[in-house]
């Protein structure tokens, strides 16, 4: 499972790209108001730092209108990818912006159906998530797997990003599930890399080397 990270933060972005570990980026209309700036200005950024796929949302609610606002979008940057919402209208927009080879990532999918139309539509990606799922007591990782087995039988080549990623558990659940990509907040990648036995591990070693360093 390829990761990417879910925010808007330049800081965090830089400091998971110094890793080497994320392959692209998600941001969401909530991620972009918590950092107060000016949208194109802050994914032009996220652009210079990231080589891989940016998820960049349209607001609209109109086919006509998310159309409209995905062109000057995808035009900043060759990496851009329009994130539509999973509905009737949505639909509409992909198959506009797949025929013009503009990128898609369908977010706000909570059913395998869901998922199955979007890629039908020719979606590059389908996001669905599983933290928002859990917040209702409905199984996400249930609908991964479901998506994955799908996109499998029919030899669909849309991607499954595993999105609402907000435990190292809903990480390694999601790969093992058979999301293609996980996106999650920086503190989760930085999680992921902590075990409390690799510290303890060091700690030895280190006292160790202290009785013989000078010998
Ligand atoms: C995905 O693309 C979304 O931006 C994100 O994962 C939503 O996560 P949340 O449910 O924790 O807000």
């Amino acid at each position: 499972m390829k990761i990417f990270i879910d925010t808007a933060n330049v800081s965090d972005i830089a400091k998971a790209n110094d890793l080497g570990v994320i392959r692209g980026v998600t941001t969401n209309p909530s991620l972009i108001a918590k950092e107060g700036r000016n949208f194109q200005e802050v994914v032009q950024e996220i652009c210079a730092i990231v080589d891989g796929p940016i998820s960049a949302e349209v607001i609209s609610l109109e086919a006509d209108k998310m159309v409209e606002e995905a062109l000057p979008l995808a035009a900043l940057n060759p990496n851009i990818v329009i994130k539509i919402p999973m509905t009737i209208e949505g639909l509409k927009a992909v198959k506009v912006l797949a025929a013009k080879g503009i990128k898609t990532n369908v977010t706000l999918i909570f059913s395998s159906n869901q998922a199955l139309l979007a890629a039908s539509a020719g979606a590059s990606y389908v996001s669905p998530f599983i933290g928002r799922l859990e917040d209702i007591n409905e199984d996400g990782l249930k609908v991964v797997e479901e998506i994955a087995t799908i996109f499998k039988i029919y030899g669909f080549k849309t991607e499954i990003i595993a999105a609402s990623i907000r435990t190292v558990r809903h990480a390694t659940q999601a790969a093992l599930a058979g999301a293609h990509i996980g996106t999650m907040p920086y503190s989760v990648i930085e999680q992921m890399a902590k075990h409390p036995l690799t510290d303890a591990g060091i700690s030895k070693f280190l006292a160790d080397w202290e009785k013989v360093k000078n010998k």
